[in-house]
């Protein structure tokens, strides 16, 4: 049998804690909301999902906390096709994401407990994971020590690197240049692009502009692949399933461009359902949509 590739994710595994409600409080106020619901979440355990689902080969590293939360994840990653071998249990809390979801947008805080645990000598730990694989996706909610050590990894074994620059931090200009692909969305652009000129993220940058779709930036050019047209129950996870589709696509020797559309695809879908993971589709579920869109 034809060996898959192996997209290896280097990431945050956070509890989501998601309360729906058509007012957000003000300072000092009390309301009532109309729903809650805890999921599994993080950007690295959503875009490990995101990518297993469509058929991906998966593992996941990362922390979680020795307690029941740390327990449930892990059980819900391995029934997602997500290897887990390599996420570790520490003594600390799993981390939390507490979510609003609003009829005006959605606004997130985390707690990183665990997460904290993915520094640059746990990350050296895996040294091996890293190297033997294909494409190597992360995100900032782990401490960027550890980031850079994955990368330097990657870079050493000739691995492709996706880096989701989210929440976004000021990077320095060593690690731009190993990262193949920069995945912001349009706000964290604008803090990304802050302190550098544009031909050190040419050829690299992707973003992600919610329902335009996303822009790439190519010798000079902008190139604009249109998002597609869905009914939006809840954004969260959007950019992770991108990016997670991203990541498999890229793998399976797609083109760019092809690439991108494939990853909006997976995005529009991941929308339909509320809960970061929920509405992830599957490989056949993607093919299909994009068939129907003609
Ligand atoms: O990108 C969405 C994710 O951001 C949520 O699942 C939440 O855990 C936060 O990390």
């Amino acid at each position: 049998m034809e060996k898959k590739p192996i997209i290896t994710i280097v990431g945050s595994i956070n509890m989501d804690l998601v309360t729906i409600t058509s007012q957000v409080p003000k300072r000092g106020e009390t309301l009532f909301g109309e729903h809650f619901q805890m999921n599994p979440g993080g950007k690295g355990a959503n875009q490990a999902v995101a990518a297993a689902r469509l058929g991906a080969q998966v593992q996941l590293i990362g922390c979680v906390g020795n307690d029941r939360f740390g327990q449930d994840i892990v059980e819900h990653l391995q029934k997602q096709g997500v290897d887990v071998s390599d996420v570790e249990p520490v003594t600390d809390v799993t981390a939390t994401a507490t979510i609003i979801v609003s009829d005006q947008d959605n606004s997130i805080i985390v707690v990183p407990g665990a997460n904290n645990y993915v520094t640059a000598s746990f990350v050296e730990s895996k040294r091996d994971v890293i190297a033997d694989s294909d494409i190597l996706v992360l995100q900032l909610e782990i401490p960027l020590e550890g980031v850079q050590k994955a990368v330097q990894i990657a870079k050493e074994n000739g691995v492709k690197v996706i880096l989701n620059p989210a929440p976004i931090q000021h990077l320095p200009s060593d690690l731009i240049k190993d990262i193949d692909y920069l995945t912001p969305n349009e706000h964290e652009q604008e803090l990304l692009s802050q302190d550098r000129s544009a031909e050190e993220l040419d050829g690299k940058l992707i973003v992600t502009k919610g329902n335009q779709g996303v822009c790439i930036y190519e010798a000079g050019e902008e190139v604009i692949i249109p998002a597609y047209k869905i009914d939006v129950v809840d954004t969260t996870g959007a950019g992770d399933s991108f990016n997670g589709g991203l990541a498999h696509a890229l793998s399976r020797g797609l083109n760019l461009k092809d690439a991108c559309k494939y990853g909006n695809a997976v995005a529009a879908l991941s929308t339909t359902k509320l809960g970061a993971q929920t509405g992830m589709p599957t490989g056949a579920e993607v093919e299909a949509f994009i068939n129907s869109q003609g």
